[in-house]
């Protein structure tokens, strides 16, 4: 019997955009996923509705769009207005064609239909902090101008109101287009696309690109005033939690404490930017995170196409869990990516289903609370575990126990409700028809609750 002590004091409220989510022009992410003009799910305007039901049951609180390393060569303009006259452009990174039928104005769309905020990814290798700027326009504009206008003309009155903005992606790797991988042309260039963006909409908020330790302080030393969250991406090869806690102990630590030297610098900000310096502190966006390798489950050309096994799923909560234990810095999380690459929904021409990982994912988007409390168990116990509390004032607490054994705990309040997600073989992926997944809701109104061997669990206690 394990027993769980939550704390009364520590509080730290929890974003609940690290349970976000991310969509690319990469193989068939969008195009022949999302989008999809001639499947017989799919809507008047090609959106695949069975897609989007699913897309809408994770409710990501934050989408990104519309790369990742795509970027390179997406040029917004090219898929705005009447979809008769936009640019077919190959996707000259990841094969066959960019989907220009699915632009910004579906992006926006598809957000509001999924309960999501829109986060855009700008081009910094063959775009122009103009272009960028122009974007913003197009999206947020307000006022009697042309950018702001043309939105007006493609039948969108309303401001799309995206104020979460990447400045590149990724730029530090050599082999993508663009020659921002030289830390100091990135800080250049990006500090010109952070001027003329937010000299077209102040509100905006700034990812900006981070890797290492030296990456970082390049770019903080000239934008530290500036910068809302520097992104940090995290690719596991496998689903050993060996990855996270190195992941953890190492990149994600050396960032936090790199965010805390810069956090406690006064800003130093010339009122002729004319635009308002950052007003909260630096924070982490893990704007891109999840298992991704070449291996048995894996095929496409980069590995993209992957089932997901139990393991998997566990691997997928406890990464969750490590987020909420770093809630302080982790402000966004975007899990890569939402559909068919290395993603928790899968369609095809027979239909969708949900991989094993679609289930922890919105069991604890769904139960997390908006703060996290103190929690404590014996001394090496073998679970994980996060104690949170909820708007009305009750706990939730979720787990995961990732041994072979099943675990019962004593918390010092009856359990009201307990969902468990089990898998009767950890080594299971799910299919058209086959889930492996079993939920659980119990009510106990009791202090002991039992955690099934490999399972995940939100456990709601009793005031
Ligand atoms: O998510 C797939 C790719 O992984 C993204 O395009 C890139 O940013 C990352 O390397």
């Amino acid at each position: 019997m394990l027993n769980i002590r939550i704390g009364q004091d520590e509080q730290t409220p929890i974003d609940r955009k690290i349970f976000g989510n991310f969509i690319e022009h990469i193989e068939n992410c969008i195009l022949g996923g999302i989008f999809d003009k001639d499947h017989p799910l799919s809507d008047e305007n090609g959106i695949r509705t069975d897609v989007l039901e699913a897309c809408r049951e994770l409710a990501p609180p934050i989408l990104r769009f519309p790369g990742g390393t795509v970027i390179g060569i997406y040029h917004w303009e090219d898929h705005v207005g009447p979809v008769s006259e936009r640019k077919r452009m190959q996707n000259l990174i990841w094969g066959d064609r960019l989907c220009h039928e699915f632009g910004t104005a579906e992006f926006v769309s598809y957000c509001r239909a999924i309960g999501a905020e829109p986060m855009l990814c700008v081009n910094m290798p063959t775009g122009s902090a103009e272009e960028a700027a122009h974007w913003v326009e197009y999206c947020n504009g307000t006022g009697d101008t042309y950018y702001a206008n043309l939105r007006r003309s493609h039948g969108y009155e309303e401001p799309f109101g995206v104020k979460y903005w990447c400045i590149g992606n990724e730029s530090h790797a050599e082999p993508d287009l663009g020659w921002q991988h030289d830390v100091n042309i990135y800080v250049r260039e990006a500090w010109e696309f952070c001027k003329y963006m937010k000299l077209t909409d102040p509100e905006i908020k700034l990812v900006l690109v981070g890797q290492k330790e030296a990456w970082n302080r390049a770019v903080l030393d000239s934008m530290y005033g500036v910068c809302d969250y520097l992104s940090v991406h995290f690719y596991a090869s496998t689903n050993d939690y060996d990855r996270i806690t190195r992941f953890e102990n190492g990149t994600l630590r050396e960032t936090e404490a790199l965010l805390r030297e810069y956090n406690a610098r006064e800003i130093v900000h010339s009122h002729w930017y004319r635009f308002p310096p950052r007003s909260a502190p630096i924070r982490i966006a893990l704007d891109e995170w999840n298992i991704w390798s070449s291996g048995a489950r894996e095929f496409g050309r980069y590995g993209l196409q992957r089932r997901y096994t139990w393991r998997d799923a566990l691997f997928t909560a406890r990464f969750l869990l490590m987020m909420i234990r770093h809630a302080e810095t982790v402000g966004i999380a975007n899990l890569a990516q939402m559909v068919n690459v290395i993603a928790p929904i899968v369609s095809d021409a027979r239909g969708t289903f949900r991989q094993t990982t679609f289930y922890p994912l919105k069991l604890f988007t769904e139960r997390c609370g908006n703060t996290r409390l103190a929690v404590s168990t014996d001394a090496d116990a073998p679970i994980d575990l996060c104690a949170t509390r909820n708007a009305d004032g009750s706990d939730t607490v979720l787990l995961v126990n990732h041994t072979e054994e099943p675990i019962t705990l004593r918390f010092a309040r009856p359990v009201t409700e307990m969902t468990v997600l089990s898998c009767a073989d950890p080594d299971a992926v799910n299919g058209h028809a086959r889930n492996a997944v079993t939920e659980t809701t119990l009510t106990p109104n009791d202090p002991t609750a039992t955690l099934p061997p490999y399972s995940v669990a939100a456990i709601d206690l009793g005031a």
